[in-house]
Parts: structure tokens; C-alpha cells; sequence
């Protein structure tokens, strides 16, 4: 992929085919989407995550088809380059006319040019139906945060020879629904270099070890703006809650003592 080429999802199954690797950050308004775009990022994806790491709830399962349309538009009006893609929230894509209209409302209102839904075998009929009117949908597997309650927290999945059986048969599932990539979060390496390997569309791995078609990390884990926790596969690469903690209590003192503004 060059510098200023527009990915989009049929050049995002060509990276996979020549053995390139697919970035992905999540963003959640128009800096991050400019920034990601600037970087050189292949992906920005709206992630739900955005209701724990932006609106501070205690998971996703809060998120609205409201905040992910006005986020989805704020990080397309940043990325013009980088392919934005947006989580659809809770509930919004288990019912399948609903699903239909709100996967549009992404990409009509919100400029997203893929959506992603967590599920397997259960979702790949609702998946069919988003890709036939032309929309392309990313899967998402393995931990599911919006099934966190069910899964009794978030935990490594496909540990047990039975579960790893069922999340390879849900990656072959998505892919037959027209699923045109997959995320894998938290499974063993192992297991998620066998399905890299036994599909034809890219995955993504978050916590899934280094053979995945590309990664995606949460940004404000990457850059140690979330206080309440750190996942352990996470890298940070920097620590802006120190520097702005630092910037914000420097304009304090000014403000306090008089010595901003000058004039
Ligand atoms: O919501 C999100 O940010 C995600 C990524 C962690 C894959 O789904």
C-alpha cells in the first residue's frame, strides 16, 4: 500500500494476499482520524470502546446508535485516506430490518465504509444481508466485550480444544456470509495463526499474538490516556496522561498567579 493510496476493503484482502500488514488504531472524533490519516495508518476503526474510553461507562453495552453516528462523522471528517470503519453498538444489528438501517446510517450519515459486528454463526444470516445491500461488514470473534456479562468478564477465549473448534467454525462462518475481514480478540497465537491461515479475508488480531493479518489496538491504550485499566498485549507508546496532567497543571498555576494571560 503507497503513502496516499485510499484503502478500501477489496485493497485490504489484496494486503493480505502480498503478505502485507494491515494497521489498525481505533478513533473516536476528527483529531484521531486526521492523525491516523497523517501516520500512515491503514484503518480507523470506531470502536464501541468508545463508551468505556471516551464516555467513561464500565463497558460497551451502553453505546448508542446516536454516539456511533456522530463519532463515526467526526473521525471520517479527519481520515480521508485511511478506511474508516464503525462498531456497530448493542442491539442495533440483532434484529435484521433494524440491522439493514442502522449499518446504512454508519455509512450514509456517519461516511463509515465498512461496519463490524461481534458474533459468530448467529450473526453470519444478519452479516448476508448488510453485504447484499452493498455494505462490506468486518466480524468480530473470540472476546466479545458486548458479551462480556455472558463470557463472566474479559477473558482469553479458545483455550479448550471445543472452543477453539467453535471460534475456527465461526471465522469459516463470517467468511461464507461475505464477512470481507475478521477481528480476533484475546485467543491463543496458536490458534489464531490456524485461522489466518484458513481464510481468504484478512484478520485482525487485538491480544491474538503476531500471526494475524494485521492488529488493532484501543488508542487511548497506546497512548496511556485510560486510567482504569491497561490490557497486558496492549504496547503504550507514549503517556499522555502524564504530559497533559502536567500541561493542565501549569496553566493552573498561571491562571492562579496571574501570569497567563500577559496582557
Ligand atoms: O471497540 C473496539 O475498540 C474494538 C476493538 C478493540 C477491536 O472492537
Amino acid at each position: 500500500m503507497k503513502k496516499n493510496d485510499v484503502v478500501t476493503a477489496p485493497g485490504l484482502m489484496e494486503m493480505k494476499l502480498r503478505g502485507e500488514k494491515i494497521s489498525v488504531l481505533t478513533a473516536y472524533d476528527y483529531a484521531w482520524g486526521r492523525l491516523i490519516d497523517e501516520a500512515g495508518i491503514d484503518v480507523a476503526l470506531v470502536g464501541d470502546s468508545l463508551g468505556m474510553v471516551v464516555l467513561g461507562y464500565e463497558t460497551t453495552l451502553q453505546v448508542t446508535m446516536e454516539d456511533m453516528v456522530r463519532h463515526t462523522a467526526a473521525v471520517a471528517r479527519g481520515a480521508k485516506r485511511a478506511m474508516v470503519v464503525a462498531d456497530m453498538p448493542f442491539l442495533s444489528y440483532q434484529v435484521d430490518d433494524d440491522a439493514i438501517m442502522n449499518a446504512g446510517r454508519l455509512v450514509v450519515e456517519g461516511g463509515a465504509k465498512a461496519v463490524k459486528l461481534e458474533g459468530g454463526g448467529e450473526v453470519a444470516e444478519i452479516v448476508e444481508k448488510i453485504v447484499n445491500v452493498g455494505i462490506p461488514v468486518w466480524g468480530h470473534i473470540g472476546m466479545t466485550p458486548q458479551s462480556v456479562h455472558q463470557l463472566g468478564g474479559y477473558r482469553m477465549q479458545g483455550k479448550d480444544a471445543d472452543n477453539a473448534e467453535r471460534i475456527k467454525r465461526e471465522a469459516l462462518e463470517l467468511q461464507e456470509a461475505g464477512a470481507c475481514a475478521i477481528v480476533l480478540e484475546l485467543i491463543p497465537a496458536q490458534l489464531a495463526k490456524e485461522i489466518t491461515a484458513s481464510l481468504e479475508i484478512p484478520t485482525i488480531g487485538i491480544g491474538a499474538g503476531p500471526h494475524c493479518d494485521g492488529q488493532v489496538l484501543v488508542t487511548h491504550d497506546v497512548l496511556g490516556l485510560y486510567d482504569r485499566f491497561v490490557p497486558s498485549f496492549a504496547k503504550r507508546y507514549a503517556n499522555l496522561w502524564q504530559i497533559t496532567l502536567k500541561a493542565f497543571k501549569a496553566y493552573n498555576e498561571d491562571v492562579k498567579r496571574g501570569r497567563f494571560p500577559v496582557k
